[in-house]
C-alpha cells in the first residue's frame, strides 16, 4: 500500500504506547486526519466514522490541509487521473532503499509513469497467471497441513487462525513463488513481519521498530542480491529467475532495481494477504447465515472473497500528491496538496452498493477498490486472491466457532487487521 509520510504516520502503532515512545503529541493526528486514530471505538467500527465523513461531501480538508476523498466515484477518479501521483517522492522517501554504492532506489509503487511503466511491465511479465495458477494445488495442501498441525497442537483448545493459517500461508506461498528455498521460509516470515510493521516513517516508529525494519531490509537486500546472482548463473524457473532475464526494448532491470522490487513484493503483499484472510474469516464467523450459504455454494468462494475484500478491506487508504492543479468531483485541488483516498469508506458507499454495511456473499460483482485501480492496480492481486480463496474454502468446511466476540486488533489505520483470531475448531464431516 502506498502512503505518505504524514498519513502513514498515523498507520503506526496508534496505541498510546507508540506515541509515548516516539514523543509525538497525539493531538496532531486528529488535526491531520479526518478521525481520531486513538479512539478504540474508531478501530472497533471505522465504518460508522467513515459514513459521517462521506456525508460531509465528496471532498473535505482536515485542519492541517490533507485532502480527504471518501466516495467511490472520487477515489476511482483520482486513481485514474495522471494529475495525481508521487512527483519527486519527497513524501515517501523513507521507503526508498539505499544501495551499497550509496545510490537511492525507489520502489516502483512510488514511481510515476513512464519510469513506473517500464518496471511494472517487466514485473508483470514474471507475474504471469500461469505461474500463479500453478500454486493453487500447493496452496490447498499447505492449508490442510497448517490446519492439521494447529488442531494437533491445540489439543482441544482454541486455535489462533492468524498464527495457524493467515500468517504462514502467504509467507510460504510468496517464498515459493519468488524462489526462496524452504529452509529459509521461517527467516523469510520473520523478515516479512519486521518489514510489515515498519511500513510507517521512522519518525513515528519506536527506535526498536526502526532498527528491526532497517536490518530486515538490509538482510533482504543482501540476500536477494546473492540469490539473483545464483539464478543468473543457473536459472531455476522461479520468479527471481524470470526477473533476472526479463527484458523489454530498453533492457532489463538493473541489479538494484531487481532487489528493491523483490523487497517491495514482500512488503506490499504479505501483511495485506494475512489481513484479507483474517478479516474475511472474522466477518464470516460473525455471520453464521452467510457461512451456511457458503457451505451450500462452495463454487462461489471467489465471489465471497471479493465481498470480504469490500466489507472489511485490508488496505484502508491510498495516498497521492496532486502533480498539477486539478479537481476532484468538482472541488479544486492545488498542485502539491496531499490526497487521502479512503478505500474503506468508498467500499461502503451507498451510491454503489445496496445495503453497504451488510455482508452479502452473493452480492453482484462491482468495481471493488480493495486492490486499487489504474496504473498502480495491485500486481499481486492474483496470488492474494488465490491464497484467500483456498484458505476460506478449507476453513469454511470445518466446524468453527469464535472464541471471543472481539479478537484483538492491530490499531493501524492504513492497514486493517487482527492480531489474533482464536476459534474452536473441529473438522466437519
Ligand atoms: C489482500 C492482499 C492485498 C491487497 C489488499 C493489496 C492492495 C493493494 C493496493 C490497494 C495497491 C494500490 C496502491 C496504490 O495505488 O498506491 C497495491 C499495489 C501493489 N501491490 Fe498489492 N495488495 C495485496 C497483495 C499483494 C501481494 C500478494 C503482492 C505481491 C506479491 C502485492 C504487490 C503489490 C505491488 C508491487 C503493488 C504496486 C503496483 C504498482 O505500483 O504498479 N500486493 N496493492
Amino acid at each position: 500500500m502506498a502512503e505518505t509520510s504524514e498519513t502513514s504516520a498515523a498507520a503506526g502503532d496508534a496505541g498510546a504506547e507508540g506515541t509515548e515512545d516516539t514523543g509525538i503529541d497525539p493531538a496532531i493526528f486528529s488535526q491531520l486526519l479526518p478521525f481520531d486514530p486513538f479512539d478504540p471505538a474508531f478501530h472497533a467500527d471505522p465504518y460508522a466514522v467513515y459514513r459521517k465523513i462521506r456525508e460531509q461531501g465528496p471532498v473535505t480538508r482536515t485542519p492541517l490541509g490533507l485532502v480527504v476523498v471518501p466516495g467511490h466515484a472520487g477515489v476511482s477518479a483520482v486513481l485514474r487521473d495522471n494529475r495525481f501521483g508521487w512527483g519527486d517522492g519527497a513524501t515517501v522517501a523513507e521507503h526508498f532503499s539505499e544501495a551499497p554504492d550509496g545510490t537511492t532506489v525507489r520502489p516502483f509503487i512510488f514511481m510515476d509513469p513512464p519510469d513506473h511503466t517500464r518496471i511494472r511491465g517487466l514485473v508483470g511479465q514474471a507475474f504471469s497467471a500461469r505461474r500463479v495458477d500453478a500454486l493453487r494445488a500447493r496452496a490447498g495442501e499447505l492449508v490442510t497441513e497448517l490446519i492439521d498441525k494447529a488442531v494437533a497442537a491445540a489439543d482441544g483448545g482454541p486455535v489462533d487462525l492468524i498464527d495457524a493459517v493467515a500468517h504462514p500461508l502467504p509467507a510460504i506461498l510468496l517464498g515459493e513463488l519468488i524462489g526462496v528455498p524452504p529452509e529459509k521460509h521461517e527467516r523469510f516470515r520473520a523478515l516479512s513481519t519486521d518489514i510489515a510493521h515498519g511500513l510507517d516513517p521512522s519518525l513515528f516508529l519506536t527506535p526498536e521498530e526502526v532498527t528491526r525494519r532497517d536490518s530486515a531490509r538490509a538482510e533482504l537486500y543482501e540476500y536477494f542480491g546473492r540469490l539473483a546472482e545464483e539464478r543468473r548463473a543457473a536459472p531455476a524457473g522461479d520468479l527471481i529467475s524470470e526477473l533476472v532475464t526479463a527484458e523489454d526494448t530498453d533492457g532489463g532491470l538493473t541489479g538494484h532495481e531487481l532487489v528493491v522490487t523483490l523487497t517491495l513484493l514482500l512488503s506490499a503483499g504479505f501483511a495485506l494477504t494475512v489481513n484479507l484472510i483474517g478479516n474475511g474469516m472474522y466477518a464470516l464467523l460473525q455471520h453464521p447465515g452467510q457461512l451456511a450459504w457458503l457451505r451450500e455454494h462452495p463454487e462461489d468462494v471467489p465471489a465471497a472473497v471479493e465481498e470480504m475484500l469490500r466489507y472489511d478491506p485490508p488496505g484502508q487508504m491510498i495516498s497521492r500528491v496532486a502533480l498539477a492543479d486539478a479537481e476532484v468531483e468538482g472541488v479544486p485541488v492545488a498542485a502539491g496538496e496531499q490526497v487521502m483516498l479512503m478505500i474503506g469508506a468508498a467500499s461502503r458507499d451507498p451510491e454503489v452498493y445496496e445495503d453497504p454495511d451488510a455482508l452479502v456473499l452473493s452480492r453482484p460483482a462491482g468495481r471493488n477498490l480493495g486492490f486499487g485501480l489504474g496504473v498502480h492496480f495491485c500486481v499481486g492481486a492474483p496470488i492474494a486472491r488465490l491464497a484467500a480463496q483456498v484458505a476460506v474454502a478449507k476453513l469454511a468446511a470445518l466446524d468453527l466457532e469464535l472464541e471471543t466476540a472481539t479478537p484483538p486488533r492491530a490499531p493501524y489505520i492504513i492497514t486493517r487487521g487482527l492480531r489474533e483470531l482464536p476459534v474452536r475448531l473441529t473438522a466437519a464431516d
